[in-house]
Order: C-alpha cells, then sequence, then structure tokens
C-alpha cells in the first residue's frame, strides 16, 4: 500500500481587489467593524461572465500541475469543492475537466458539497483512493465565487463583508517515502444545525424542515399541488431567501469548539503533540476564530499561516490558498509537520497531517 503525498500546489485570486470602504458605499458597515471582528482589510471579487469558479480552478490547477511535474491531462480523477458552482448541474468537476481538455477515458469527476471542509474532505477522498492505487493524479480543488451570490444591501452585512473569491488546487500522487506524504485525515459532521449557516432558496424542501423543527412562519412555499416553478417564489426574493444566512455567534462558538478539538484527535491518531506542529493551516473564516486556536494549542505565531486579511473567507479555497502562500513564502519545507484544519455549514469539520 502506498501513502499519498501533495505533489504540487497551486492557487489563484482573482484581480480586483475590493476594500471595506467600497463595501460600505453598498451596504451601513465600516472597515473599522469589519476589520475589528474579523481582520478582513480587502477580498478579492472576480470578472463577472469572464471569470468563474470553474475558470478559478482551471488556473490554480495549472500551476499545481506544473510543480507535481505532471500536464493536466494526466489526472486521472478530479474532486471539486466549491459552494458556488456554476450551475446548479453538472457540477464544477465535469466543467473544469473540459476546461482542462482532460479527454482521456479513464477519467471521473466527483463535485463536494462540504462547503469550507470541502477541500478537507476531497484531500481524504483523494488519500484513499491513491492508498488504495486505484488514482496516480488526483486533483482536490476548491474553488469559489461568492461576489456573484452576496446580498450586497445592508441586510446581508454579516455575511456579504465575510467572504471573497479565489482558488486554490492540489496534485496528490503516491509515494514509497515512508518519511512523507499525508499521515491521517479526520472528518466529522452534525446536521443538527444545519440551518445557522445556510443557502436554503432555492431548492426542492418546500419548507419541510422550518415546519419539522416547528417553524410556522409562512415562507410562501407554492401550495403542494402546484407544480413547475417551485423552488423559488417573488416572496421569497422580497424576504432576501436567495441569499447566504448565518448566526455568526452561533457559528463562531461552534468553530473554535472544533477546530482545537478536530487537530488534537488528528495527532493522537498517529501519536503526535501539538508542539510538533510546523505549520498550522486553518480555513481563513475569521482571523479571530485562528487566534483563538492558535492560544488553545499554544502556537506561536510563526506556526500559524492567516492571509483572511488579503482574501477574507473563500469557504472551500481557504486551505489551500493558504497552503500554498505558505509554502511559496518558504514558510514550508521538507520534513515539516503541516497541519490542516477547516469548520463550516452543514456542520462539517476537519483535520490533516501532512509530512511535507
Ligand atoms: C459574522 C461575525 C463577524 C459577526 O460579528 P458579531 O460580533 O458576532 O456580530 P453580531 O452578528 O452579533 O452583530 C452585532 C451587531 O453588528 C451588526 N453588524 C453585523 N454585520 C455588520 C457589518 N458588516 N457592519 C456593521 N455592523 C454589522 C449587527 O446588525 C448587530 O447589530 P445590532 O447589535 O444593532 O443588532 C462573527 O459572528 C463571526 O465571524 N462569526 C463566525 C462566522 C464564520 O466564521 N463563518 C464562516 C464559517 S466557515
Amino acid at each position: 500500500m502506498f501513502r499519498s503525498k501533495i505533489a504540487g500546489i497551486g492557487h489563484y485570486v482573482p484581480e480586483r481587489v475590493v476594500t471595506n470602504d467600497e463595501l460600505a458605499a453598498f451596504m451601513e458597515t465600516s472597515d473599522e467593524w469589519i476589520q475589528e471582528r474579523t481582520g478582513i482589510q480587502e477580498r478579492r471579487y472576480g470578472k463577472k461572465h469572464e471569470e468563474t469558479t470553474t475558470t478559478m480552478a482551471a488556473h490554480a490547477t495549472r500551476i499545481a500541475c506544473e510543480r507535481a511535474g505532471i500536464a493536466p491531462e494526466d489526472i486521472d480523477f478530479i474532486i471539486f469543492a466549491t459552494l458556488s458552482p456554476d450551475y446548479y448541474f453538472p457540477g464544477c468537476g465535469v466543467l473544469l475537466q473540459r476546461e482542462l481538455g482532460i479527454t482521456h477515458k479513464e477519467a471521473a469527476a466527483l463535485d463536494i458539497r462540504n462547503q469550507c471542509s470541502g477541500f478537507l474532505y476531497g484531500l481524504s477522498v483523494a488519500d484513499q483512493f491513491v492508498r488504495t492505487g486505484m488514482y496516480k493524479n488526483v486533483l482536490v480543488v476548491g474553488s469559489e465565487m461568492h461576489s456573484m451570490g452576496l446580498d450586497f444591501s445592508t441586510r446581508g452585512r454579516n455575511v456579504t463583508v465575510i467572504f471573497g473569491d479565489g482558488a486554490g488546487a492540489a496534485v496528490i500522487q503516491p509515494t514509497e517515502n515512508p518519511e512523507q506524504g499525508i499521515l491521517t485525515t479526520k472528518l466529522h459532521s452534525d446536521g443538527t444545525y444545519a440551518e445557522k449557516l445556510a443557502f436554503i432558496n432555492p431548492g426542492s424542501h418546500g419548507g419541510y424542515h422550518a415546519k419539522k423543527a416547528g417553524d410556522d412562519t409562512d415562507f410562501g412555499y407554492p401550495s403542494p399541488d402546484t407544480y413547475g416553478e417551485i423552488f423559488m417564489t417573488q416572496h421569497m426574493m422580497d424576504n432576501g431567501q436567495q441569499y447566504p444566512n448565518m448566526e455568526g455567534q452561533f457559528v463562531f462558538k461552534m468553530a473554535v469548539q472544533k477546530f482545537p478539538e478536530v487537530i488534537k484527535e488528528a495527532l493522537d491518531a498517529v501519536g503526535l503533540q501539538t508542539t510538533d506542529i510546523d505549520m498550522l493551516i486553518p480555513h481563513q473564516a475569521n482571523l479571530r476564530i485562528s487566534q483563538f486556536v492558535q492560544k488553545t494549542l499554544r502556537l506561536s505565531d510563526d506556526k500559524v499561516w492567516n492571509n483572511i486579511q488579503k482574501y477574507g473567507n473563500t469557504t472551500a479555497a481557504s486551505v489551500p490558498i493558504a497552503l500554498c502562500e505558505a509554502w511559496e513564502a518558504g514558510k514550508i519545507k521538507s520534513g515539516d509537520l503541516v497541519c490542516l484544519a477547516a469548520f463550516g455549514a452543514g456542520f462539517t469539520w476537519g483535520a490533516a497531517l501532512v509530512r511535507w
């Protein structure tokens, strides 16, 4: 049995920088509020109608492939994590395959809908396939075009100021070097609080989950015997239900609990300690969350990589973008123990330990 390694990484962020002050022109917010609560100074937005979740992923993938010493056509399995896909269906996996010209008949593509932990879940799937010898060049990519689906009025400010666009990719290959590779991945989920951070409409639920939870609010869902355009009504649009919603404080509390928990679980699984971590790459949800996790694990500043200040929260792309930047900055060297960790909507969370 092989172990798998991260053979090449790449990232892409759109050129367009959007500052907090620019957002304040659309909604009641301020640079001071955003920086104090989240650490975010600016984020990137893709070029509408020219850049998409898929095209950004293609940029990141080409870089990752070059660094892994393969051509994009050599990829045999694509794992694509995003919550902002180009289409409702089919998923971005096949769109990326087309974009990269991967035409060989063994190729396969899988889409992952795990929001902020999507890259961690993807990495774990890739790890299993490579270890069993099923695939040799697995692409794990996280990409988000949030700017196309946010509420830019004051109503959506708690969510909109946080998110940004970008993509990160990794090529996973087998290695026989026992000193290198993915040591373990730990994944978790708990659907109890699914609606605490969610993008509910359009969807096929017709109010089922709300009713089951005892919420009798009339959301204006069409009557059960209506067929056709049942996914989205004017009433829903008027209430901003076509945008993501979040109970920020609740999410915050869960995140600061689950991050350290899953990191310790991963370390325990391979008999290592927090003091063995050379670089922690936390999902960039909020700088305050990362700082809290850093403090809990007693890691020094040089052992945690944060770039949320520049990019905001790029959801599935945030871990690979941060990993790539830390590596490009020379902060990750051969033999280092790198810990990747993420928590997000679902809730879903996970951690991976990689010997670089
Ligand atoms: C979103 C978050 C920054 C909000 O910070 P908070 O301190 O919890 O703020 P609250 O949501 O309690 O809102 C406090 C006040 O600020 C206001 N507010 C919310 N967003 C604002 C913004 N962008 N600008 C100005 N005021 C804002 C609220 O309306 C509220 O006003 P009120 O007291 O008059 O009702 C914070 O909760 C957070 O980061 N949570 C975790 C989010 C996360 O990580 N999500 C991704 C998970 S992967």
